[in-house]
């Protein structure tokens, strides 16, 4: 029987991974209190990813917990996670996430969208999310015509507007260079602190702690918080 800390948005005890003989993550611990910005950490193959997406409710852990506002993830139903996925979580990821087809408003509005709300509606809705990310002036540009650091400014615009508790995001920086970067970092944390969305953040960015309330270190599957200059 485990507890979550006081106030904690999500909690995972214990959570253990394996793919073949690989450790993906191996007695991680994980927590996330209402509004915080979590940065997470670590070399490459270290296990962010797959914590990631475990406590996302994407990919199920072989074992341990993960507790939602009360809710454990890991004996809800696939359609039972979907439908928290999509009420209350948001995604940023490293590319390839606007679809090429729609304009850039069209790409913001459409998890509005999907949850039946007017057209009108959603896109007023996805132009002031815009006008917050500074990319309002591409609203009619298709992700082809844009850079890539206006392509993620567009993809977190995206992943904001339906209002989201937590939002998750796996180097959302990854393929920007440096300058880009971290004005895509500025607005992401901005942003999500404008609506007390609290922040999964994976990332190499060297100046995480400019935008981050706690940084956490995954190494060899296990999490670790990490101290802080100060
Ligand atoms: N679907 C999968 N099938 C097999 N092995 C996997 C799978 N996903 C991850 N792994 C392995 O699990 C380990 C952790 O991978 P993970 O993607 O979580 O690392 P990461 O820290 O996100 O790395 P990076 O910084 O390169 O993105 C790696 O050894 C990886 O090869
Ligand atoms: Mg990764």
């Amino acid at each position: 029987m485990t507890t979550s800390p006081p106030g904690s948005l999500l909690t995972a005890h214990d959570l253990r991974k394996t793919y073949g003989l690989t450790h993906a993550l191996d007695d991680a611990e994980f927590s996330i209190h209402p509004g915080e910005v979590v940065a997470v950490m670590g070399p490459s193959g270290s296990g962010k990813s797959t914590l990631l997406h475990c406590l996302a409710g994407i990919v199920p852990p072989d074992s341990g917990s993960i507790t939602y506002n009360g809710r454990e993830l890991t004996t809800m139903s696939v359609a039972q996670r979907s439908a928290l996925r999509r009420s209350e979580f948001g995604f940023v990821f490293q590319f390839g996430q606007l679809v090429p087809e729609l304009t850039c408003v069209e790409n913001v509005a459409l998890p509005l969208r999907l949850n039946g709300t007017s057209r009108k509606e959603a896109e007023k809705a996805a132009l002031s999310w815009m006008e917050r990310l500074e990319v309002d002036e591409l609203q009619i540009k298709l992700p082809g015509e844009v850079s890539g650091g206006q392509g993620q400014r567009v993809a977190v615009a995206r992943a904001l507007v339906t209002g989201p508790r937590l939002l998750f995001a796996d180097e959302p920086t990854g393929a920007l260079d440096s300058l880009n970067g971290q004005r895509v970092m500025e607005l992401l944390t901005q942003a999500a602190r404008s609506t007390n969305a609290a922040v999964v953040l994976v990332t190499h960015e060297t100046r995480v702690a400019a935008y981050s309330d706690r940084e956490i270190v995954v190494r060899d599957g296990k999490s670790s918080d990490m101290e802080r200059a100060v």
